[in-house]
């Protein structure tokens, strides 16, 4: 028997793994066609203060190994999750204890502060992934997670209203991430979530034009996993807060990546449009290597590649 719990700033969740922000929803759309359940946790679209209806034209464009997206942050707005999402999410995930990771993005620092506050009242969401780096919203999205400076505002300022345990979600746009996620620690940042998209761009040759109506758009999929890897293993043996961790994993052999360079949850994220089966099938995954490999905890595996034993072979 594999122990596959992972303490996650002081919340026990059954299974290290989630649902990357943006990429399933709110988990609840897929109806009994899918085991969400099986899931440690899932985490919600992206929730803004007001209604969005995200960008015009084309929005994803599918790129080697990866895609492109400028979906541009459609969603209901937090009141609505609260008063008509959330309580579905409860009653479909509460039985089996799958916990639920709010996913916020705001215009200005005030926003983040209002939208922690709301949410604050909400018992049912576990934990606060708060997005700096988006890169699709011209107001501001970018600033946040690209500035030491700006990063740790918006990071007290959700400390300040919120009842959850809070995670910064970092921008790989950065040239060093590191002193992004210490700054983000001295803050008060509880842990951190990394890495969102890469700043991308395609063009129509035939018409000469860009092909997403956004210009640029966020680049995911397995083409941005080696850079996820590296910025987590440098991350993770810099700070002492533990960090959920998704760019590009598909399968388990992905998850271990991550959890091996120090990530102690993972996010299965663009793999779910190709395989809404993907994220359970990684739960799976883990605990068939944790077995083959006589690892009794999969917490055993966390930085294990940096650690002088590995125990691997
Ligand atoms: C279509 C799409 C929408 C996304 N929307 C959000 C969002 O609303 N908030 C957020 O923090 N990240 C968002 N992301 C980023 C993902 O959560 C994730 O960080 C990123 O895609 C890397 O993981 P992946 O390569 O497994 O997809 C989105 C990604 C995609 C592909």
């Amino acid at each position: 028997m594999v122990n596959m719990q992972v303490d996650f700033c002081g919340i026990p969740f059954k299974n290290p793994v989630s649902t990357a922000s943006g990429t399933y929803g709110f988990a609840i759309e897929y109806g009994s066609f899918v085991p969400v359940e099986d899931l440690g946790s899932v985490t919600t679209k992206g929730l803004t203060l007001q209604p969005r209806q995200g960008n015009p034209g084309i929005r994803v464009v599918e790129t080697p190994a990866g895609m492109l997206n400028c979906i541009g942050l459609e969603n209901p707005g937090v009141d609505a999750f609260i008063q008509d999402i959330l309580p579905r999410m409860r009653d479909r995930l509460a039985a089996s204890d799958t916990k639920i990771i709010a996913n916020i993005s705001g215009n200005t620092v005030d926003e983040y502060a209002r939208m922690a506050e709301k949410l604050a009242a909400c018992p049912d969401v576990a934990l606060l992934e708060v997005n700096i780096s988006c890169p699709n919203v011209r107001a501001g999205g970018m600033a946040f997670g690209t500035s030491c400076s700006q990063a740790a505002a918006v990071c007290q300022a959700v400390k300040g209203a919120a009842g959850q345990p809070v995670l910064m979600k970092l921008s790989p746009n950065v040239t060093d991430v590191v002193e992004i996620a210490l700054g983000l620690q001295e803050a008060g940042a509880d842990g951190l979530a990394m890495i969102n998209t890469l700043m991308g761009m395609v063009i129509d040759v035939d018409k000469r034009r860009p092909v997403l109506g956004n210009v640029t758009g966020g680049l995911s999929g397995p083409a941005i996993r080696p850079v996820g890897v590296r910025m987590v293993w440098q991350v993770a043996q810099a700070v002492d807060i533990p960090i959920l961790a998704m760019g590009g994993i598909d399968t388990a052999r992905d998850a271990l990546e991550y959890i091996l360079a120090g990530a102690r949850m993972v996010s299965v994220g663009a793999a779910a449009f190709a395989d809404p089966l993907a994220p359970m099938q990684v739960v799976e995954g883990l605990r068939a290597y944790c077995e083959k490999y006589q690892v009794a905890a999969i917490t055993d595996l966390v930085g294990a590649a940096w650690k002088e034993d590995t125990g691997g072979n």
